[in-house]
């Protein structure tokens, strides 16, 4: 199965896309999980996607679809995957649809997980993150047993570079102009689904499974 999942900056989509990895068995791809780990490694790849995604800007479309072919070209893609942050732009989603095409696959769902620009501002301030195992916490949603310690490797939690409050409202408006027209596009294409967001973790993870089926 070949899920894209769709939703503003702190909607979810990373909280949600794990969770479907997990139940059917499929890799859990982020292209935002990828780049961290290049600038973490100082590669020349995160070097680039660096000073973009620290102002909240994308990364040029050019580096990203590059990166992302080749890891849906792996192994362990066969039966499929879930996309979280990718594609992002209207190019990204053409360059996807073509390369599919030419492998006779296609997008079986993009999920948009839909919750409003009040809601996320509060989500990103409360979140955190283990920069050892990328588990995600929220302050208050899904605080770990242990303040500011990982329950799952014992690691000190942080906060994302790219949570502070103006780059939160800036990735909010590029997610307005550059990524929301995907909602459109994937209507088109006959495999949106929505989700109401601003229900529990559990709940959405319930509205997804009820769209997704026992489809492999
Ligand atoms: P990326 O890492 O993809 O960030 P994002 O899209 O902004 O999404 P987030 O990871 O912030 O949020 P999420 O929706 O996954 O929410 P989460 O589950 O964590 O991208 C970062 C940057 O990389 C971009 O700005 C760009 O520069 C670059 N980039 C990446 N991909 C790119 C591409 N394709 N093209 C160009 N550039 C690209 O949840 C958020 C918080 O809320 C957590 O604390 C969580 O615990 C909590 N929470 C989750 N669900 C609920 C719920 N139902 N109720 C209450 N709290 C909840
Ligand atoms: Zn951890």
């Amino acid at each position: 199965m070949k899920i894209i999942m769709l939703g503003a900056p702190g909607a979810g989509k990373g909280t949600q896309a794990k969770q479907i990895a997990s139940a059917y068995g499929i890799p859990h791809i982020s292209t935002g999980d990828i780049f961290r780990a290049n600038i973490k490694n100082q590669t020349p790849l995160g070097k680039k996607a660096k000073e973009y995604m620290d102002a909240g800007n994308l990364v040029p479309d050019e580096l990203t679809c590059d990166l992302l072919m080749d890891r849906i070209g792996q192994d362990d893609c066969e039966d499929g995957f879930v996309l979280d942050g990718f594609p992002r732009t209207i190019p990204q989603a053409r360059a996807l649809g073509k390369a599919l095409t030419a492998r006779g696959e296609s997008i079986d769902f993009a999920i948009n997980v839909e919750v409003p620009d009040e809601n996320i501002i509060r989500r990103m301030s409360g979140r955190r993150v283990c920069p050892s195992c990328g588990a995600t916490y929220h302050l208050v949603a899904l605080p770990p047993e242990k303040e500011g310690v990982c329950d799952a490797c014992g690691s000190e939690l942080i906060q994302r570079a790219d949570d502070s409050e103006a780059t939160v409202a800036n990735r909010l408006q590029v997610y307005h102009e550059q990524t929301q027209p995907l909602i459109d596009y994937y209507e088109r294409e006959g495999v949106l689904k929505t989700v109401d967001g601003t229900q529990p973790m559990d709940v959405v993870f319930a509205q997804i499974k009820a769209i997704l089926g026992n489809e492999l």
